[in-house]
């Protein structure tokens, strides 16, 4: 129960800075020990001999202080105050025997809704429509799913908003290129199958003929007053557009639908009021004919305050325009009690003055959180950010059709018996869990290693050995011919690595908690594969199906039972699905 009494601790460090016992800002360094001397309890932490100076207190009033702050919930047994400032915990094993028994019996395994439900807005995926969907996209779409899984299943109300880029000038030069292939009787729907081509033909012809991007510049003028053919054309390239992404979303497994679909595009109305109410707000300023907001926090780097510019000089709106009415829309439409962006980290400083200028001008009720939870750069083996061999942008397509590929030949290698249909099926089950994994087990605002040989593995801490370790669990069930509710009776932890393996299941909830206040899946990913680990050295020890008395077999397959429960329930969290047989 080492991770429990670290839990209390940690909580208790946070309430410690609350009465400002503490500086907000000390992470402290403490242990928290196994005892050798059980007479001195089960564990022994120095938390208060760590905090004494930070705190300018005498470490043994310091643990009384801690001592108090600890919760009434049976676990812990007694305390003592030991030396110069030890903390001795004494712990209960019953209650710790009765939370297993309580979360199997949970179908929510001991994971409590909120009781302050929220609406959450996410704002994630969020690609550019003129092009095809690539491998910048995978983190935005991969995390940001995960994270709002983990919010609906605690009880809170998700609005997933997907961003999509679906305006601006790019799209005169597309509609352009649509208008001369229909003219050169070309099928346009099979033209636009290959995205990425088409966009770079429309540059190529943009950047050879004057007459062409004349056109394109006349198309964007025709598309932003709302011409009726110029739209449907429009309508035409986006539909195709998004229905490339639907298929990505779908093979990921990712929740998003077309009713997630609120593109900048949407906000085109509501533009000149955004700017009007910033205007009234008194935060407007022209500079050089563009309208500006500038506000003094926001300082480049010769001292002088940043302008967020707002409205070009020929009345042209930008990407901060269309974030303000997004903003105001996520607040007074969707009655947003949180919103949080999955956006890489590269964009911090927009989103930094975004909801500064949103909070300034009023747009944002004061309650109301916002976050940009930025990500880091998927890079390559060769320190730079990833390409395909041939140097350009990898197309998620793509990478999603290697990556199931090569877990094909991962699974044929463990099984030469599977049918071909069996392999392709599981293949494609490993192949997304792997990539999903990998990325969502790297803390999420590092850059992070995008490789297939790391990533398709059954060593180490992969989507392949997590997906293993469930069926490894889930076959003890299978063998012995059990089915679940079948196995009942008391939770016995008379053995270290049994307490060990309780201990950590009953930390599931704390650990969702922690997911979904910080938007940081890879905790989650660490601990299924701690719970995973501690299952395999617990199965290395402890007889299952041959333990002696029935009692003992009982239990055990009972943490076996509760074990697979939460590494299934855990990766679903995490968009993960399983497999029972690999
Ligand atoms: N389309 C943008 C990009 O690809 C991301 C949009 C993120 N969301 C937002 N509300 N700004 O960079």
């Amino acid at each position: 129960m080492k991770l429990y009494v670290r839990t209390q601790l940690e909580q208790i460090i946070e309430k410690l800075k609350e009465q400002q016992v503490i500086p907000q800002e000390l992470t402290p360094h403490f242990t928290v020990e196994r005892t050798k001397d059980k007479s001195h309890g089960d564990f022994a932490s120095n938390l208060a001999l760590t905090l004494a100076k930070p705190a300018a207190a005498n470490p043994r009033l310091l643990a009384e202080k801690i001592v108090a702050l600890l919760p009434d919930d049976g676990a812990i047994r007694k305390v003592e105050i030991a030396g110069p400032g030890f903390i001795n915990f004494f712990l209960d094993e019953s209650w710790l025997s009765r939370q297993v028994s309580l979360a199997l019996a949970d179908p929510r395994l001991g994971v409590t809704t909120t009781e302050a439900p929220k609406v959450v807005v996410i704002d994630y995926s969020s690609p550019n429509l003129a092009k095809e969907m690539h491998v910048g996209h995978l983190r935005s779409t991969i995390i940001g799913d995960a994270v709002a899984r983990t919010l609906e299943f605690l009880g809170h109300k998700v609005i997933r908003q997907n961003h999509v880029g679906d305006w601006g000038t790019q799209f005169g030069m597309l509609l352009a290129l649509m208008e001369l292939f229909r003219q050169q009787g070309r099928e346009i729907s099979m033209e636009l199958s290959d995205l990425e081509g088409f966009y770079r033909q429309a540059k190529q012809e943009f950047d050879a003929s004057v007459e062409f991007a004349e056109r394109s510049r006349q198309l964007v003028v025709e598309l932003q007053s709302g011409d009726k053919n110029c739209l449907m054309l429009w309508q035409e390239f986006l539909n195709i557009s998004l229905s490339h992404c639907q298929k990505i979303y779908d093979r990921l497994g990712v929740g998003l639908t077309p009713a997630a679909i609120h593109g900048e595009s949407a906000y085109n109305a509501d533009l000149p009021l955004v700017i009007r109410d910033l205007d009234k707000a008194g935060l407007l300023t022209e500079n050089q004919g563009a309208k500006c907001v500038f506000l003094e926090e926001y300082k480049g780097q010769d001292g002088n305050p940043m302008p967020m510019i707002v409205q070009k000089k020929d009345g042209g709106y930008l990407y901060a325009t269309t974030d303000l009415a997004a903003l105001r829309y996520r607040q007074n439409q969707l009655h947003a009690d949180r919103i949080l962006y999955f956006v890489d980290v590269r964009q911090s400083h927009h989103f930094q003055h975004l909801f500064s200028v949103a909070r300034k001008a009023g747009f944002l009720a004061e309650t109301t959180q916002v976050e940009h939870m930025g990500f880091g750069t998927v890079m390559g083996d060769d320190g730079k950010p990833f390409k395909t061999r041939s140097g350009s942008v990898a197309k998620l397509a793509d990478l999603i059709d290697e990556a199931e590929k090569r877990a094909r030949i991962l699974v044929s290698e463990k099984n030469s018996e599977m049918s071909p249909d069996e392999l392709d099926e599981i293949g494609r089950v490993v192949g997304i869990a792997s990539i999903k994994y990998a990325d969502l087990s790297k803390n999420r605002t590092s850059d992070y290693l995008f490789s297939f040989d790391n990533m398709i593995s059954f060593e180490g801490d992969t989507g392949p050995y997590m997906l293993y370790a469930y069926t490894r669990v889930a076959s003890i069930f299978r063998k012995a011919k059990l089915v679940e509710g079948t196995v009942s009776g008391e939770i016995l932890l008379g053995e270290e690595i049994e307490r060990e393996l309780a201990n950590q299941q009953i930390q599931f909830a704390e650990i969702l908690n922690r997911v979904a206040e910080r938007g940081t899946p890879h905790l989650l990913c660490a601990y299924l594969y701690e719970l995973a680990s501690t299952f395999s050295s617990f199965y290395k020890q402890c007889p299952v199906l041959t333990a002696e008395p029935e009692a003992s077999r009982n239990s055990r397959l009972q943490l076996c039972l509760l074990t697979a429960k939460i590494l299934k329930q855990g990766l679903s969290l995490l968009g993960i699905g399983t497999l029972e047989r690999m």
